[in-house]
């Protein structure tokens, strides 16, 4: 019971469904209520997100879902006012939500640029916003942000994807040294390459796709999702006590070489 007591809200949480291909934030709800934490999924994919809470309380999990474009700055402050008011408070925050984008500086639309910042940078500081005066009033909590491999370092597209991750890297620190006093922890995580749902259509449909990410990685495979859900839950619990501004990267090794 590492999350015994504790509140979390999670976003991108949609993709935890037994059975299918889970993500990070869909495996992060499911570990956290194994261990004892309240949780709230959320995600704009109502319908994954409903089944994932479901199947996670019919576990004999105390979990519910709520829609959140992370986008959404009014959203932001409905659903944590949500949260507080089903469970009493909030003491962890999974900034996780986001998507892929993998195009040239040249074809990169003002569009795919404004999107991909919006999604993972603009989410990430509008729900550290939010999520802050609700962890002062119960003396501190833990913010863990997902960035990625590619918000360390580059790779021949995604450019707007690497610059909004990077983003999330440094707004991390930041934002952790700033509430450090009030005992409010904020970590990045860096996750390498993942088989989830938001990598699939790359792995199963493009050819050469796994072949030139496995070539990338020294354990020889790609990641799952509790192989970062494991990550974050250890963010999250209070063995992470003297962790703050920090980047848990989780990677096979990729950006070791
Ligand atoms: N899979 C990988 O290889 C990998 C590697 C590094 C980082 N990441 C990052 O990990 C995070 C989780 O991704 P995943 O791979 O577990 O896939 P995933 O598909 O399970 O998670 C992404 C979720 O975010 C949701 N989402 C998208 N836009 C949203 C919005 N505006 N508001 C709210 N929710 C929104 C999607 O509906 C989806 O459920 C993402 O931020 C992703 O960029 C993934």
């Amino acid at each position: 019971m590492r999350l015994e007591g504790k509140v979390a809200l999670i976003t991108g949480a949609a993709a935890g469904v037994d059975g299918d291909l889970m993500g990070f934030g869909g495996a992060s709800a499911r570990l956290f209520a194994q261990e004892g934490a309240k949780v709230v999924l959320t995600d704009i994919k109502e319908e994954m997100g409903q089944k994932t809470a479901a199947q996670i309380n019919e576990l004999g999990g105390d979990v519910i879902f709520l829609p959140l474009d992370v986008t959404n700055e009014q959203g932001w402050i409905d659903v944590i006012a949500a949260a507080v008011s089903k469970y009493g408070k909030l003491d962890v925050l999974v900034n996780n939500a986001g998507t892929g984008a993998r195009t040239t500086v040249e074809e990169t639309t003002v569009e795919t640029w404004d999107g991909q910042m919006d999604v993972h940078a603009k989410g990430t500081f509008l729900g550290t916003k939010y999520a802050i005066p609700e962890m002062r009033k119960v003396g501190g909590g833990s913010i863990i942000n997902v960035s990625s491999i590619y918000g360390l370092i580059g790779s021949p597209t995604s450019t707007a994807y690497h610059a909004a991750k990077g983003a999330i890297r440094l707004f991390s620190k930041s934002a952790a040294v700033q509430y450090a006093k009030e005992n409010i922890r904020v970590n990045s995580v860096h996750p390498g390459y993942a088989h989830t749902p938001l990598t699939d259509p790359g792995y199963s449909h493009e050819v050469g796709r796994a072949e030139w990410c496995l070539e990338r990685i020294p354990i020889g495979r790609l990641g799952n999702a509790y192989d970062i859900a494991y990550g974050i839950l250890y963010l999250a619990s209070d063995e992470s006590s003297f962790v703050t501004g920090a980047e848990l990267v989780i990677d096979g090794g990729t950006t070791a070489q």
